[in-house]
């Protein structure tokens, strides 16, 4: 039996802190309904204190998701009361607050009234402010989820005991955010591992991670939490979020499919979904994809050289690990170019409906090189536009 990864999808809340996104309401309202049939199992639809846009669209899309749906506050009251106004209506609410845990975030909090404050006098508040956040979002409802800001560099010791008291509080997940990006693999899953061992009860929370991929690390510290305890992953669509951007949820979700063999973890994610939702929180926030991203880029499944188009055409598993149908992708193209052998320009001319004879191939092949030579890519028209000259050429 697999043990089910809950997957937390940020998308409309740190996604849409990516600089240059903005989404209106009816946009984020069709993305949370792409999400939900994509299959995640939390949406956190924005962080209604900090503006009335944002609460009506947290209160739209939990109004109508069968997702857990969730909404960010700090660990204050006024922003926790706004999260619940904008999630009564939701089926299935979760409040998510946060404190930064890190020396550099407590001191960053403290202004001049509290100077004179020892480094152990700030801890102190700000467990409990954390403890008290839980335990006032408690009254409005059950589901209560913490984050420890800045959890990466946080100090271990102290780490353990904010998450104790906030367990103690009521927080039904922790979420332990490397929220700048900055720790490697073996290091988190270690600090993940460590609080599994040191907090006396953190079985009565799901442990969460939130990685921000400053380093091109956030999947790769994901993963490594899930080997270490982990059994809630926030990530967004395309990987978009603050800076460099959130854990790409589609390359965590595509890492645990194809390398099944390596754990025994499912999710719940329709990965035939996962091109569509990509296209369309492109589309709505104006962030392109670059071509070579993993999984959704438009190179994802192209192949250029001879000897991959040949590889790929004898047998796909030559050059790719999983099909682009397994995640919506249409098909397979294969990109003619300068690199491309005769066989792959054989299969497009077949597809294009010529089928030629060795000798004619050969011709057709020398003055395809020389388009190749001058051109990127050789296109579909090119090619019909070569047959054509072929075709009506002496000889032929
Ligand atoms: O990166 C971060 O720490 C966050 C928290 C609010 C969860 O986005
Ligand atoms: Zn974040």
């Amino acid at each position: 039996m697999k043990e089910k990864i809950l997957v937390f999808d940020t998308t409309l809340r740190d996604g849409e802190q990516s600089p240059g996104a903005s989404l209106n309401v009816q946009e984020k309202v069709e993305i949370a309904r792409q999400l939900e049939k994509l299959g995640v199992d939390v949406i956190e639809a924005g962080f209604p204190a900090s503006s009335p846009l944002q609460l009506e669209a947290v209160q739209r899309v939990g109004a109508e998701s069968g997702a857990i749906v969730a909404a960010l506050a700090r660990a204050v009251e006024g922003d926790i009361t706004a999260a619940w106004k904008a999630l009564q209506q939701a089926r299935k609410p979760r409040i998510h607050t946060f404190i930064g845990t890190s020396d550099i975030h407590i001191s960053g909090k403290f202004g001049s009234e509290r100077y004179g404050l020892t480094l152990q006098e700030k801890r102190k508040t700000i467990l409990r402010m954390a403890a008290d956040a839980v335990a006032f979002a408690k009254t409005f409802t059950n589901d209560i989820e913490f984050s420890a800001e800045d959890a990466g560099r946080t100090d271990p010791g102290y780490l353990a005991e904010i998450i104790e008291a906030v367990i103690t509080a009521g927080a039904t997940t922790v979420n332990i955010p490397d929220t700048t990006g900055y720790t490697w693999p073996s290091e988190f899953g270690e600090k993940i591992e460590r609080l599994r061992n040191s907090v006396p009860n953190i079985a009565n929370a799901v442990i969460s991670v939130h990685c921000h991929n400053d380093l091109g690390l956030a999947v790769a510290n994901t993963l490594s939490a899930l080997q270490h305890g982990a059994r809630q992953v926030e990530c967004s669509m395309n990987g978009i979020g603050e800076r460099a951007g959130n854990a790409s949820l589609e390359e965590i979700v595509m890492a645990l499919k194809v390398r099944s063999d390596l754990h025994n973890f499912c999710t719940g994610v329709v990965t035939e979904e996962l091109y569509n939702t990509s296209r369309m929180v492109s589309t709505f926030t104006g962030i392109i994809i670059q071509p070579n991203k993993a999984i959704v880029g438009d190179n994802a499944f192209s192949h250029e050289s001879g000897i991959h188009q040949d590889g790929m055409l004898k047998n796909r598993e030559t050059y790719e690990v999983m099909t682009p149908e397994s995640v919506g992708v249409p098909r397979t193209s294969i990109v003619l170019g300068r690199h491309s052998g005769k066989h792959g320009l054989q299969s497009r001319l077949l597809a294009l409906g010529y089928k030629l004879q060795d000798a004619e191939l050969e011709a057709v092949y020398r003055r395809f090189v020389d388009i190749a030579d001058k051109k990127k890519e050789v296109y579909d028209d090119d090619l019909r536009v070569l047959m054509g000259d072929e075709l009506t050429r002496p000889g032929s």
